[in-house]
């Protein structure tokens, strides 16, 4: 069976992925999973959730040494009518008018980040100083929590993403648990604080009942509160970082981005597509089905993969090529149909914005180490550490 957890496959996935899209849905490892790479497969999956369900894929953030995980109750694992209902009450906090109020304070801290970056000497960390900052800190922000506990949420936020993966020692269960539990406190203590004065910051607006009078549950709002670092800190996160690799990759882009910063939204549309952060996602099959062809058993878990699709040929020419002009093509870099990314907008915004301040100070830049070392996750994919030579403008 092809295993897509090998180094060799994490370094480098898409031979794989194309060689997957000659043979059609086939099971693959890890765990026999049944791997979907073709554009229209793909969306036919994400289409039909009754099919292909998006509950009970939570098992991974509930390890036995853990009691409970509000995140395995939030909207991204719920299948309609409690995820229609759900989302209804959350969209809102994340439309067009909920950015505009945002985006001056992004903006600002886009530069503060931007300067703090290029005062570092010799090669830099990118990740380190700039990707991992600006998402928490947009995060932070939307929370209304005070910039000193910031690297806390980052901590928080990398616990529940490891959670899955991990291979825990008792101490660091231990440490997990007490950080969940601590997480859980700081959620009461804002949601307390807003019930008294709210403000003009997320929480606020999600405990606002709607134009019909209703509103999120506690337990509700915590699962979404929840879920939000998992999934709106580490996907933002590789999207700074895979656009600042693959423009490192293609200098002509690299030069004109650099000379016109009204290019950067078709340039993330295109890291989008052509190195995406969001690699996969799991359904599971609710009935014994047929696609493409293939007869999938209920009970068995779909790997729904979206890197794969946005580099299918028939739905995109050249898809192994980097190219900024490419006609808008709807792709799937944000997931299709009912779980389409409640965050999309702002991740573009805050996308925009930093490399924006940080285009504005620089004359050029380079990769100071050939070699790289992506993230071993299945889910999302980015580099771990992106060490870069950057030249201010003059
Ligand atoms: C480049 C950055 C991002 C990427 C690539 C991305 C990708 C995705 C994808 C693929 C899904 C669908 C998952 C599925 O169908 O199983 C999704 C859902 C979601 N995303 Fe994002 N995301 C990004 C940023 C964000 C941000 C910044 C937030 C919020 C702060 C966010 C919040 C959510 C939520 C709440 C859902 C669940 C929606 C639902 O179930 O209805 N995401 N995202």
């Amino acid at each position: 069976m092809l295993d897509l957890m090998t180094p060799e496959a994490r370094a480098n996935p898409y031979p794989l992925y194309a060689e997957l899209r000659q043979t059609g849905i086939r099971q693959v490892e890890p765990g026999g999973m049944w791997a979907v790479s073709r554009y229209d497969d793909v969306v036919a999956v994400m289409k039909e959730p009754r099919r292909f369900s998006s509950a009970g894929l939570g098992q991974g953030f509930l390890p036995p040494w853990l009691s409970r995980n509000p995140v395995t109750e939030s909207l991204v694992m719920k299948d309609p009518p409690v995820h229609t209902q759900l989302r209804a009450r959350v969209s809102r906090a994340f439309g067009p008018a909920a950015l505009a109020v945002l985006e001056p304070r992004i903006r600002a801290l886009s530069h503060e980040l931007a300067e703090q970056l290029l005062r570092q000497e010799g090669p830099v960390d990118f990740m380190a100083h700039f990707a991992q900052r600006l998402p928490v800190s947009v995060l932070g922000l939307l929370f209304g929590l005070e910039p000193s506990q910031y690297p806390r949420l980052k901590e928080w936020a990398d616990d529940l993403v490891n959670l899955p993966a991990g291979r825990h020692s008792l101490e660091e269960q231990l440490r997990v648990r007490e950080n969940l539990v601590s997480l859980e406190r700081c959620f009461e203590e804002l949601l307390h604080a807003r019930r008294q004065s709210p403000g003009a910051d997320l929480i606020s607006e999600l405990l606002r009942p709607d134009a019909g009078g209703s509103a999120l549950s506690h337990d509700e709002l915590m699962s979404f509160l929840f879920a939000l670092l998992p999934a709106g800190i580490e996907t933002t996160v590789y999207l700074l970082a895979n656009s600042m690799v693959v423009l490192s990759e293609h200098p002509q882009e690299r030069a004109r981005v650099l000379a016109n910063p009204s290019l950067l939204p078709q340039l993330l549309e295109e890291v989008l597509r052509f190195e995406p952060p969001g690699h996969s996602s799991l359904r599971l099959v609710t009935e014994d089905t047929v696609l493409s062809g293939v007869h999938l058993p209920r009970g068995s878990i779909v790997l729904v993969l979206l890197a794969s699709a946005l580099r299918d040929e028939r739905h995109f020419p050249q898809a192994g090529q980097f190219l900024m002009e490419r006609e808008r093509a709807s792709h799937l870099a944000f997931g299709h149909g009912i779980h389409y990314c409640l965050g999309a907008l702002l991740a573009r915004l805050e996308a925009r914005l930093g490399l924006e301040a940080l285009f504005s100070r620089l004359q050029d830049f380079s990769r100071a180490s050939p070699e790289l070392h992506w993230s071993p996750s299945l889910i999302a994919r980015g580099p771990l550490v992106l060490p870069l030579q950057l030249i201010p403008r003059r």
